[in-house]
């Protein structure tokens, strides 16, 4: 080593060594969504001191039973019900003010404040009502949640339309509201007009406008305009876990254009929306679930029924045939125990409740593509997984499936579907009820090892039922240690 680069290396590692300062883990979704990321944040909480978003917005969500009752969350990060965790939502989030300053609201009736503990990006994107029109008139093609998500981020990089600026952030409706709310119905009266008058949501989009002043006062308090507030909270030792929304399938680049959401949903991009220096990471947590979905249009190698399954969702979403509907026409019983698989999906959708959280659309349900798994663990070099959802494998074993099914290799090119199917049958329903209680049973240890082994990465845990206990944690694979050097708690 010249003297030269000897030098560069001390610096650098001088520059790099943090110890006293915390951490940051990233957990993010590894399949399509909706893989019961909360429940594991919800899990893992009591080990960090703030739970940070990074990216999207109000196209996220998840329900939380509560002693007072059922609250949906959308923006807010999951840790809103473990008191001591400061909540931080990233630059890189797109904020719906109106749904955000509503969750709040809930919040505080049941008695739960967040002051002093939540911090907003004063440099988050804000959500405008002409975005919301533009997503809910283009939602079609892709199948968006209608939020706005997309025009919003777009209008983050066109920066100016028509010599007025549309990047939008959360610090200029707080700092300058009347001008930024004036902006706002400039922009929207302009499209309005544009297109003749003919818009649908009219009446809804002002009322959004009016209540503006409403939803400022109850955000204001929350605004964090020190862009260096969660790095100042790590330095100091702070413990961060980032949870990503949407899913690694879905990030705007990597994902399959354009099915896609419109942020970076990959675990290296909380750095960038979540405002910390990357120097700070420790590791890359993911979760999966053992039946998967997809909600919105966009390929799905493991769909059971494939295209047509993909199309009676999207035709069911248009008419809006959801839960409720399904329940009144079908027996799960009797399509379980078909032979066509668009059938076993149906019936598989309805016993583990596949339904949107916002939208109550009826998801599209594939079997376990360990194939694709694999893929995201190596390209993202995952360290652990948790794997949701085991104990709904058991309803394999009433279907003509007599195993659980499992994708185990991509693009075969001879063979079709058969080939890339496999029919794990070591595992058997009483196996799954035995380990309930946190012990493995010996069968379901071969299951979790087989999965290991097609996927690359070690499970962290199983989820075993939906309630908090139904999570078991596999103790004897101990989380990736951290980098050599590192001296963390
Ligand atoms: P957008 O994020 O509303 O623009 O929707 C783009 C695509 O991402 C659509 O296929 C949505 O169904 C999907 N998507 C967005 N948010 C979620 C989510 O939280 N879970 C699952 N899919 C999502």
């Amino acid at each position: 080593m010249t003297s030269a680069t000897r030098n560069t290396v001390s610096r650098c590692s001088h520059h790099a060594s943090k110890r006293e300062a915390g951490y940051a883990d990233v957990l993010v979704g590894l399949q399509y969504g909706d893989e019961g990321k909360a429940k594991i944040i919800d899990a893992l909480a009591q080990d960090y001191d703030v739970i940070a978003r990074f990216n999207g917005g109000a196209n996220a969500g998840h329900t939380i039973d509560t002693p007072l009752g059922k609250i949906a969350l959308k923006q807010l990060p999951s840790g809103v019900f473990h008191p001591h965790a400061s909540l931080y939502i990233g630059s890189g989030c797109a904020i719906n003010p109106w749904k955000l300053a509503d969750e709040i609201e809930q919040l505080r009736d049941m008695g739960i404040s967040l002051d002093g503990r939540l911090h907003i990006s004063a440099r988050a994107a804000l959500v405008q009502p002409h975005h919301i029109a533009h997503d809910r008139r283009g939602s079609d093609t892709i199948g968006t949640t209608g939020n706005g998500i997309g025009p919003c981020y777009a209008d983050r990089a066109l920066r100016v339309r028509n010599d007025t600026r549309v990047n939008l952030m959360l610090g200029d409706l707080l700092e300058r509201e009347a001008q930024t709310v004036m902006a706002m119905r400039r922009v929207l009266t302009g499209m309005i007009n544009a297109e003749g008058g003919a818009c649908p949501w009219m009446a809804e989009l002002s009322d959004l406008l009016l209540s503006l002043p409403r939803v400022a006062h109850t955000l204001r308090p929350y605004l964090e305009p020190d862009r260096s507030w969660l790095t100042r909270r790590v330095m100091a030792g702070g413990r961060v876990l980032f949870e990503g929304a949407q899913s690694v399938l879905l990030d705007v680049v990597d994902g399959t254009q354009p099915f896609v959401t419109s942020s970076h949903t990959v675990p290296a991009y909380a750095y960038v929306g979540g405002d910390l220096p990357p120097k700070f990471h420790r590791r890359t947590i993911g979760v999966a679930k053992a039946i998967m979905s997809r909600v919105g249009r966009g390929p799905f190698p493991s769909e059971l029924g494939g295209e047509r399954s993909a199309q009676y969702c999207h035709a069911a979403s248009q008419s809006r045939v959801g839960v409720v509907e399904e329940a009144q026409r079908h027996s799960p019983d009797t399509l379980l125990r078909s032979q066509d698989p668009l059938d076993v999906g149906t019936a598989l959708r309805m016993l583990t409740g596949e339904y949107g959280t916002g939208t109550g659309r009826p998801r599209r349900i594939g079997i376990l593509d360990l194939a694709a798994l694999g893929d995201v663990v190596r390209m993202h070099a995952v360290d652990c997984v948790y794997l949701n959802k085991v104990d709904c494998l058991t309803h394999y074993f009433q279907s003509t499936y007599q195993g659980v099914p499992v994708r185990v290799q991509r693009d075969a090119l001879s063979g079709g579907e058969a080939s890339e199917l496999k029919i794990y049958t070591g595992l058997t329903e009483s196996a799954i009820a035995r380990s309930r209680d946190g012990t493995l049973d010996s069968a379901m240890r071969g299951f979790v090892e087989f999965v290991e082994r097609h996927i690359g990465a070690p499970l962290a845990g199983i989820g075993l039922g939906p309630e908090r206990a139904g999570l078991v944690s596999l103790a004897s694979h101990p989380p990736t240690p951290a980098p050599v050097g590192e001296a963390h708690g």
